[in-house]
């Protein structure tokens, strides 16, 4: 027998018609809107760029920009020699890289990746897109946790160190997806310098929410090209990250950095793959940013201003609803990023997923999180709470909390 007062609860949120979606991390139309200026960033005339390149036509190289390769390589905190700047997304970047490594190997390689059955550390709970990305072009994937400080270190060591089929990792240094986590200077370090059985080993560090800082009490991003070359390995990092979260989701700018030898490497095949990059939207990206006020760091504390209520939200309601004592969940309270991780004591995540939907709204679906679509525990469910406004936020929170009461009786009942 489930108490009257869950089920109760659940059926009138269920009898309100909710249309609430808490699903996917995408920016709100408010957050689109600050970067409105782009779509007007470029007069009739204004095709001629700082160093004198037409973007109106073909030459440049594939490199991408100079003015956009040194606005992306500050961000990121390298050099503009160390910086390619694409298109769109910084997962195709991913997928360009694994695949050059899968058909040729990367430099330190003894051959091609592809005939030496890889594998790839990533961390759970993680991000879906990385699993379907390595799922699909073949490699075997293990997993290590992510802990508050980032990766397990202790069984990434371990694993690197066992077999050379393990390639490396790819994980969020930075305000990881979903929970927010950032990895600590010494874990970098650690992982910057292991002992690999590979030659190969490489760190992809998706470096997605780099800057997506919640307030001024911020984690401190890593230089994962620095600490590599520290090291004594130049070549082991690569940093791939977007400006998604910043203007436009899948309308903005993918850049990556690495070594200025591992750089050249990979753009002898992206040469062999294009001939250059969007130099339009990279160019209106350089124009935009520059006149923000405040430039890019202006325009992600106006992102925070917009994003930080929401995530009050979740915490306010999940502790009102839940109690702190972790009776029913606990969840995480990152200083940044896009995502908050909850975990249901009980191993109930697939049925309160379900029960929210019923009640009109949607999640990320449970097992997401874990490779395969499987989470082994039935414990993880995904937050994404920045698309919807504050009040949709607190509504689908309270939905949410009831679905966790309720399952958590419906099992604590079983016989
Ligand atoms: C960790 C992470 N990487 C990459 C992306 C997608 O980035 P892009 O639009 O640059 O491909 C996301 C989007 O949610 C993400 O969370």
């Amino acid at each position: 027998m489930t108490s009257t007062t869950a089920r109760e609860q659940y059926e009138a949120f269920k009898a309100r018609g909710l249309r609430l979606n808490m699903q996917r991390g995408q920016p709100s139309d408010a957050d689109f809107d600050l970067s409105n200026g782009l779509l007007t960033a470029l007069g009739e005339h204004d095709y001629l760029t700082d160093s004198g390149s037409d973007i109106r036509n073909y030459p440049g190289g594939v490199h991408g920009l100079p003015e956009a390769r040194a606005l992306f390589a500050d961000y990121l905190d390298v050099k503009a020699e160390n910086v390619i700047v694409w298109n769109n997304a910084s997962l195709e970047l991913q997928a360009f890289v694994l695949t050059t490594a899968l058909l040729h190997g990367l430099r330190g390689s003894t051959g091609p990746w592809v005939t030496q059955k890889p594998q790839m550390i990533v961390t759970t709970p993680g991000y879906d897109r990385h699993f379907l990305l390595l799922e699909t072009l073949g490699f075997e994937l293990l997993t290590v946790d992510m802990q508050p400080d980032g990766p397990d270190l202790d069984a990434v060591e371990r694993l690197a160190a066992g077999s050379d089929r393990v390639k490396g990792i790819l994980f969020v240094p930075t305000y990881s997806n979903p929970g927010g986590e950032t990895i600590s200077a010494e874990k970098a370090a650690r992982l910057a310098g292991l002992s690999a059985a590979a030659p190969d080993f490489t760190i992809f560090a998706d470096d997605a929410y780099r800057a997506h800082h919640l307030s001024d009490d911020r984690d401190a991003p890593v230089n994962f090209i620095q600490l590599a070359r520290d090291a004594g390995h130049p070549d082991r990092a690569l940093v791939f990250a977007s400006t998604s979260k910043v203007t436009f989701a899948g309308a903005g700018l993918g850049f990556m950095a690495s070594s200025e030898d591992h750089i050249q490497y990979l753009s002898t095949y992206l040469n062999a793959m294009s001939i250059g990059p969007n130099k339009a939207e990279q160019w209106r990206h350089v124009r935009f940013l520059r006149a923000y006020p405040g430039g890019l760091d202006g325009l992600m504390r106006d992102h925070a201003r917009l994003i930080a209520p929401k995530f009050q939200a979740v915490y306010d309601v999940l502790s009102e609803d839940l109690g702190t004592d972790g009776r029913y969940a606990t969840w995480t309270a990152p200083r940044g990023g896009y995502f908050i991780s909850l975990d249901t004591a009980l191993p109930v995540a697939d049925r309160v997923v379900k029960l929210a939907q019923e009640a009109g709204v949607s999640l990320t679906p449970a097992g997401a999180t874990y490779p395969a679509g499987r989470d082994p525990h039935n414990r993880n469910i995904r937050l994404a709470p920045t698309r919807p406004e504050v009040e949709d936020v607190r509504t689908a929170m309270r939905v949410v909390a009831a679905c966790i009461r309720l399952a958590s009786e419906e099992y604590a009942a079983q016989p």
